[in-house]
């Protein structure tokens, strides 16, 4: 009989910024689940990649003086080579700039373009020129830009548009009847009540304004969409739209695709719809997981808060870092970082629980059996059936849980056995036992029981941590494919090999307070060395000392900062400058909380027209520098001077 088939992916991913923990997120949780389907005997297909075209990656080329393509590729080498450290199993890394993928996106886009799918149009919006987006009028806030509060403009460009609105009784069908086909169960909600139900407007899907990206075969003006061209990736990847598309038939639907919350609106709205418009089935289920916070913050380089998954699994393991992600997490909400956490499961749950048992029971195994290990009679006493019965029952609990998306919990159970084994130890005492040559048998048996906990969990702990499932394994000499197997491990007494091997212990416990210290310690260091270059914007024309004093700058002091209501950009603050109390607006919220930003002595640009953010009237603007990594930082004079000081 042929095998069942398992097709998962992961978005692809933007190769634009910095890797950090979070982004490992999608790419670890659907390892452990590729892994585990493969271990239950699936013929699984694990897919990732990269999603290169977009005017975001075209802009920040051109910042580092490169082509699109020579920017795309380093990154891509970069996030390969963090999947290859996260021991990350993918069976395919796609990539839009693929010559297969870009063939099939063009000929997709012409056959919804032939029947009447996607249509000429004329995209009209609102345009904010500075920040080179359309808004609709119910984005505009007072009638001007929502994220930078100026005028607006009615702007017209030629497009294709995709039918979406066509699609919508089809899609709400879709997710009210089918509760499977989007989880968690609020993100359902949300879709269905803030965008289906107040309706679909038609999709633009193509741009003219910049050329990084799949050009439509017959009006190579236009590119199509980025999210278009990514969207596909889950079919092209398998060979649709090409001359084999074997794999497709073989492994689409998918049966699983990943991602945060962030981008569910592409993937349950967008995605079936153009499924459906092509005639291909949909996906069985899509998975909305929630984000890695840091703070109040979804971690992301801008915030500069990076947490390097390569610097944490360089000095706690690999597995640590896959333990924290897959276990500390509710799946489907957010959690937030934070190294104590993190640190404080690496102590308690790896180093505690899973080594010392593991080191505990070898070490009996060598003093009191000279390391070999005696077949078990099989005779029960005491607890033996209670933890025998839990051993046999734990593959059976991970597999329901994995079945449910519910990873933290198949850990669990998993850890659950490992616990009981450690008590099991305290409850037998083989040291006494081992007093006494009339308990041999029973000592024998007790030592039997442990190292069986140990193998099956060994084995089940495979797709979530692949390292430590080797380690813990290789305390057993020779052990069979068989033995390491599924089927092995829900009948005790599968154990058959003969003899342990001592091995180092498979993770250390650390001082949690004294790292702590050494990575703050670490963390501001870097901040003070800081000053690398960065890519220097293009200078404007030549200006005279005539021109510049024109600009007038002082020196001001922030008496009190806070957030302008409904942004997440603006701060309104009351800078003295000088006899005076100005009224600024700045965008530097994300930067710098309204806390931080009192008592700062700032750099004002005093003689600059008053201009209105959302009815507050700014008298001026507060000079910054641009990190070139999408931060901001604030210029202060070196030493305080008197608020009004010329600067010049
Ligand atoms: O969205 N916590 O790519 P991407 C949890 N190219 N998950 C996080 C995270 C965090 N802090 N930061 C990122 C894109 N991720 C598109 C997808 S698919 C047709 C196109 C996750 O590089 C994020 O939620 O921004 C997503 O699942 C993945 O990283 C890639 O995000
Ligand atoms: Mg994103």
């Amino acid at each position: 009989m042929d095998k069942k088939k398992f097709y998962i992916t992961t978005p692809i991913y933007y190769p634009s910024g910095t890797w950090h923990l979070g982004t490992c997120y999608t790419t670890v949780i659907c390892d452990a689940i590729a892994r585990f389907k493969r271990k239950q005997g699936y013929d699984v297909f694990y897919l990732t990649g990269t999603d290169e075209h977009g005017l975001k990656i075209e802009q920040k080329a051109k910042e580092a003086g490169v082509t699109p393509k020579e920017f795309v590729d380093k990154k891509v080498a970069n996030l390969k080579a963090l999947w290859d450290r996260l021991k990350i199993s993918y069976d395919k890394f796609i990539r839009t700039t693929d010559g297969y993928h870009e063939a099939a996106v063009k000929k997709i886009f012409d056959k919804l373009y032939e029947q009447g799918d996607i249509y000429k149009g004329e995209y009209e919006g609102y345009y904010c020129v500075p920040c080179e987006t359309y808004w609709t009028k119910t984005q505009l806030v007072d009638g001007k830009c929502p994220d930078c509060g100026r005028e607006v403009s009615i702007a017209k460009e030629s497009c294709y548009f995709f039918r979406l609105s066509k699609y919508q009784d089809k899609l709400i069908n879709l997710l009210e009847t089918n509760e499977e086909f989007l989880l968690p169960k609020s993100r359902r909600n949300e879709m269905i009540n803030n965008f289906l139900k107040p309706g679909l407007s038609d999709l633009a899907v193509t741009r003219s304004s910049f050329t990084w990206g799949v050009p439509v075969s017959f009006d190579p003006k236009h590119v199509i969409y980025v999210w278009i061209d990514a969207l596909v990736n889950y079919i092209t990847a398998l060979g649709y739209g090409s001359e084999d598309d074997s794999l497709f038939k073989k492994f689409w639907p998918a049966d699983i695709h990943m991602m945060g919350k962030e981008i569910v609106r592409f993937h349950s709205i967008i995605w079936p719809a153009l499924l459906m418009a092509l005639n291909v089935p949909l996906p069985k289920k899509v998975y909305g997981h929630g984000w890695l916070l840091m703070g109040q913050d979804k971690i992301s380089k801008s915030k500069g808060n990076i947490v390097d998954p390569v610097e944490l699994s360089d000095r706690y393991s690999v597995d640590a870092v896959r333990y924290y992600l897959l276990r500390e997490i509710p799946f489907g909400q957010d959690g937030a970082y934070t190294t104590r956490a993190f640190l404080s499961r690496l102590n308690a749950d790896l180093a505690n629980d899973l080594g010392n048992l593991v080191k505990r029971t070898v070490a009996m195994v060598t003093k009191y059996n000279g390391g070999k290990i005696e077949p078990w009679s099989g005779k029960k006493q005491n607890t033996d059936e209670e933890i025998v019965a839990l051993a046999e029952g734990t593959l059976a609990e991970v597999s329901k849980n994995m079945d449910e998306l519910h990873i933290p919990e198949a850990l669990e159970a998993i850890f659950r056995l490992v616990q009981r084994a450690n008590k099991y130890i305290d409850e037998n005492c083989p040291w006494v036992l081992a007093k006494d040559e009339a308990n041999k048998g029973r000592l024998s048996d007790v030592l039997y029981v442990l190292l069986e906990c140990i193998r099956i969990a060994g084995v089940l702990i495979e797709p979530f941590l692949p390292d430590t499932s080797e380690k813990i394994l290789s305390v057993f000499d020779g052990l069979t494919a068989e033995e390491k197997s599924f089927d092995s491990v829900t009948a005790f007494g599968g154990l058959k090999a003969a003899a342990v091997i001592e091995r180092d212990p498979i993770f250390m416990r650390v001082d949690i307070d004294k790292e702590i210290a050494e990575m703050e310690s670490k963390i501001e260091k870097q901040e003070e060395q800081k000053p690398e270059q960065a890519p220097m914007a293009p200078l404007p024309p030549e200006i005279t000392i005539d021109d510049f004093m024109k600009v007038g700058l002082r020196v001001g002091k922030v008496l009190a900062a806070e957030k302008m209501e409904k942004t997440d950009k603006l701060l309104v603050m009351k800078v003295e400058v000088g006899a005076e109390v100005r009224t600024i607006v700045s965008g530097i919220a994300k930067y710098y909380t309204p806390e931080e930003m009192v008592g700062k002595q700032v750099v004002v640009v005093a003689n600059l027209a008053p201009h209105a953010f959302r009815g507050v009237v700014s008298q001026g603007m507060l000079l910054c520098a641009d990190d070139g990594k999408g931060g901001i930082v604030l210029v202060s004079p070196e030493k305080v001077v008197a608020s009004g000081s010329e600067v010049r």
